[in-house]
């Protein structure tokens, strides 16, 4: 039964191609979405990198996930919705390590992907029914020229906070204010970025701190330039938590927070997106009493030091609480792999259980976790409120230091790890103390609950984000003709 119209035709139902950068904090947004999408009635034709296909099946079949012939959304194809999938390469073979050779990995996706997703695109519009809308993550630089040249409405999927969105769309602004990009830095606060009160300097992402010297830089310049072009923006925020901020967005273009963005059945993901096989820690778990045992993760992507990871784990020890902590093996920038003091394992035995990766929603979820030392990942932060796990923040780079002013200074759920650039074993102790133990601890615990109450409402019926999905689609289904 062919449909009612002839290819070439825009068929009026949504049918959009979502593109995440390749990089698993955006993946794992972007698997969301789609399943959020597809329940609204849109056909998705979900687009992963080779290598972030190739390394997701890989771990799949290492944790049992896999089914022959399937791809992620298998399990999410059974309960009726439409999501197909394909895969493009970035123009590297799959055995480059891109974390390693990571400015020449950026390059590339600037330089070489676009032409080869512009051929997939061309091919992708001519399916069945064809494809109407792009969706891609905000940090790509070529959205709107590939939805121009293929007729598409122009979607920009932003995972992060509004507030780090608005600090890049004025990186401008804040460079004739001598705030970036200036041989004399001012240091004061900044008070001109339109629906933002007051932000430190200190307090925005890593690459509005430093000079425009590299392709990261160059990459956030461009792209920030290309989204000015987007049809619509939706975020991976909540109107309630930065109302003003968004307000102001508006102004300049469609702007739709319709955060978080779990999957339906969080916990318990039904699309395994995870790049790394995961330790069950489950098992462990079960033996600790409630609320006594702080997870720490660093996220998928950033590295610290030898000295820091030093310092954590002797501040671990020397708070006497039990903690899992995820060390990925690549956490210090090194090549040094043995960056644990000597004897480590034999004193951590009843207390600590070190892992590679994990599934952290299933651990933060676990009645035994009380506390998260985190780097302030924009999704362990939204992990962390919705299972009303107080947090510490350690944040190493890009939007992590705007999302701990959040967490501490605005929504007090969390402390910070230190105010100097260097940590103490001393400092890491005294901070779990605060985080898991008497007032402080049940003060956060009481606030973190009330955030929690204002995800909640902006996902129920009726709610800020609801709305804002529901007021996205009917725009989307307006612009397509
Ligand atoms: C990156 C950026 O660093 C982050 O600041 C930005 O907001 C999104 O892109 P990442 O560093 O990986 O992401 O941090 P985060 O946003 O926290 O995302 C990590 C994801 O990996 C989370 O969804 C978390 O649940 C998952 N994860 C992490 C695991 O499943 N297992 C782990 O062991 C660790």
């Amino acid at each position: 039964n062919k449909p009612p119209y002839k290819m070439g035709e825009i068929h009026p139902k949504p049918h959009a191609i979502l593109l995440p950068y390749p990089l698993q904090g955006h993946v794992i947004p972007f698997v969301h979405l789609a399943t959020k999408l597809a329940s609204n009635g849109f056909i998705i034709t979900f687009v992963n990198t080779e290598s972030i296909h190739h390394q997701i099946t890989k771990s799949r079949f290492q944790s049992n996930h896999h089914e022959e012939g399937g791809d992620i959304f298998s399990e999410a194809r059974k309960s009726g919705l439409d999501i197909r999938y394909a895969t493009v390469t970035d123009g590297f073979p799959l055995g480059f390590d891109r974390s390693l050779n990571h400015d020449q990995f950026f390059e590339g996706i600037v330089h070489v992907f676009p032409a080869h997703v512009d051929e997939l695109v061309g091919k992708l519009v001519q399916s069945d029914p064809p494809v109407n809308c792009l969706v891609v993550d905000t940090f790509y630089v070529f959205s709107s020229s590939i939805a121009k040249k293929y007729n598409l409405v122009n979607i920009s999927f932003w995972t992060e906070l509004a507030l780090v969105f608005s600090l890049y769309y004025h990186m401008d602004l804040l460079r004739k204010n001598g705030h970036y990009d200036h041989f004399d830095k001012r240091e004061d606060i900044i008070t001109y970025i339109p629906g933002v009160e007051a932000i430190k300097p200190s307090d925005m992402t890593s690459y509005l701190q430093t000079d425009p010297t590299t392709i990261v830089h160059r990459i956030i310049a461009k792209a920030f330039a290309d989204v000015r072009k987007a049809d619509f923006v939706v975020s991976n925020t909540i109107d309630e938590l930065e109302t003003q901020t968004i307000s102001a967005l508006q102004k300049n273009q469609p702007f739709y927070s319709i955060g978080p963005i779990f999957s339906s059945g969080f916990p318990t993901s039904s699309v395994a997106t995870s790049m790394w096989s995961e330790s069950d820690c489950a098992p462990w778990l079960d033996t600790k009493p409630e609320g006594s045992v702080l997870y720490v993760s660093f996220g998928s992507y950033a590295h610290t030091s030898k000295h820091d990871i030093v310092e954590i784990a002797h501040g671990l020890v020397l708070s006497q609480v039990n903690f899992v902590w995820v060390l990925r093996p690549d956490i210090v920038s090194s090549d040094e792999t043995d960056y644990l003091p000597t004897g480590y394992d034999r004193l951590i035995e009843y207390c600590g259980l070190i892992v590679p990766w994990c599934s952290q929603i299933s651990v933060l979820s676990h009645p035994a976790i009380g506390g998260f030392l985190t780097h302030c990942g924009w999704n362990s932060i939204l992990e962390s409120i919705w299972s009303n796990v107080p947090m510490i923040c350690y944040p190493l780079l890009t939007d992590q230091f705007t999302n701990r002013k959040l967490v501490v200074e605005d929504f007090k759920i969390g402390v910070n790890l230190c105010d100097k650039r260097s940590i103490t074993r001393e400092e890491v102790a005294e901070k779990i103390k605060r985080l898991m133990c008497g007032k402080s601890s049940n003060d956060f615990r009481k606030e973190i609950k009330k955030v929690r109450k204002t995800l909640e409402n902006a996902l129920a019926i009726g709610g800020s984000s609801h709305k804002n999905l529901d007021r996205f689609v009917k725009d989307v289904k307006a612009k397509i003709r």
